[in-house]
């Protein structure tokens, strides 16, 4: 093509923009000649925005569905086509999409950047047109940029659930973080969802935090049910900015956050003042330039069971995984009785299925909005 250098006409750049942009920090999206064009609401972009009623029933509907007779279950979905495209490497939300779409009778198809015509140089929007031909139904995405899921949306027409879009979000993951917690401090019970469920529930969430959409999506969802978040880690991983995400994640109906989100640098304190503990990979992918003292990072912020002795022994320990032995956390630590690790795995594949309900079944089925 004349006049143009390859670099032109490469896919748009993988830099990350910064998390702590507003929400729809869709930046890609709010550049974009399609912003104006509608989402299909039965998309799940960001947990910011999305009213507790519908969290609940999404809950609800991922109960339902996880005891439900597989045979029915399996007739859900049937003949429904589900595109994963999925532009940076994923094991457990990538498996668990589609053992949820399987097990509602979904066909799936796997697009991976490595090995598509994406390494050729497709856009996004083609490429979600290219799917949209070859008739998928829903898209479930991947993708290094913040706001790629929103512009999906927006060009395809399709319901898009973003499986984690670079500093954005990944909503799906607090959903199912959500459920673990639940699951553990109320035995099996169902509880109310609403402004008051978390309240008295102290969470830390410690380590990467600037490069981390889990831990953004958390901090969104959590305060707006009564927990109140400590954010913790050193400034070049979290900046102070991070205490004004509280608030930018309720939708517009009126609703109040009654918890609240504190940045903390002390994480033993933290540890001592928490129920839960959230841990995160340094996301070595994301950090540019940044040099790490990795020895005086384990020291102040490793998970380990001397910390733990000295602080609270009994604290959920949870993490999204994947998961650096010997880095933020120890293998003692991991494989404990209090760890949720494998749980928040299997709590996946239910709030998974609802999410592709709520999409592409029938809106009794569980589209609410
Ligand atoms: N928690 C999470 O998103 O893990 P994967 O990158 O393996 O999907």
């Amino acid at each position: 093509m004349p006049g143009k250098s390859l670099r032109q006409l490469a896919p748009p750049t993988k830099k990350p923009k910064s998390i702590f942009l507003n929400s729809a920090a869709a930046d890609t999206a709010a550049a974009s000649p399609f912003a104006s064009d509608p989402v299909d609401p039965r998309s799940m972009i960001a947990i910011a925005g999305v009213p507790l009623t519908e969290v609940a029933s999404i809950l609800q509907l991922a109960t339902m569905l996880e005891t439900e007779d597989p045979a029915r279950r399996s007739k859900r979905l049937a003949h429904k086509r589900v595109a994963l495209l999925f532009y940076e490497s994923s094991t457990r939300t990538r498996t668990s999409f589609e053992l949820a779409a399987k097990s509602l009778g979904a066909e799936t198809t796997l697009v991976s950047a490595l090995s598509s015509s994406i390494e050729k140089g497709e856009s996004l929007k083609d490429t979600g047109l290219t799917l949209r031909a070859l008739g998928a139904e829903a898209i479930i995405l991947r993708h290094p940029n913040s706001g790629a899921a929103s512009l999906l949306a927006h060009t395809s027409g399709l319901p898009v659930i973003n499986a984690g879009d670079g500093m954005h979000e990944h909503p799906s993951q607090a959903l199912l973080d959500l459920r673990t917690i639940l699951a553990r401090l109320y035995a099996g019970k169902s509880p109310a969802i609403d402004e008051k469920t978390l309240i008295g529930l102290t969470v830390t969430i410690c380590g990467d935090i600037r490069h981390s959409r889990v831990a953004r999506s958390n901090a969104l969802l959590l305060p707006r049910l009564g927990a109140r978040v400590l954010l913790c880690g050193p400034p070049e991983l979290l900046p102070d900015e991070a205490a004004d995400l509280i608030g930018s994640g309720k939708p517009k109906s009126g609703e109040k956050v009654s918890g609240s989100l504190d940045v903390r640098r002390d994480f033993d304190r933290c540890l001592r003042e928490s129920q839960v503990v959230m841990m995160l990979r340094i996301q070595k992918e994301r950090l540019n330039n940044l040099n790490l003292d990795l020895g005086a990072y384990i020291g102040r912020y490793q998970l380990n069971p001397r910390r733990l002795r000295a602080t609270r022994p009994e604290i959920l320990v949870m993490h999204p995984g994947p998961m650096i032995r010997g880095l933020e956390i120890t293998s003692e630590v991991a494989d404990s009785p209090q760890s949720t690790i494998e749980e928040q795995v299997a709590h996946g594949i239910p709030i998974r299925m609802a999410l592709l309900v709520r999409a592409l079944g029938q809106r009794s089925e569980g589209a609410t909005s």
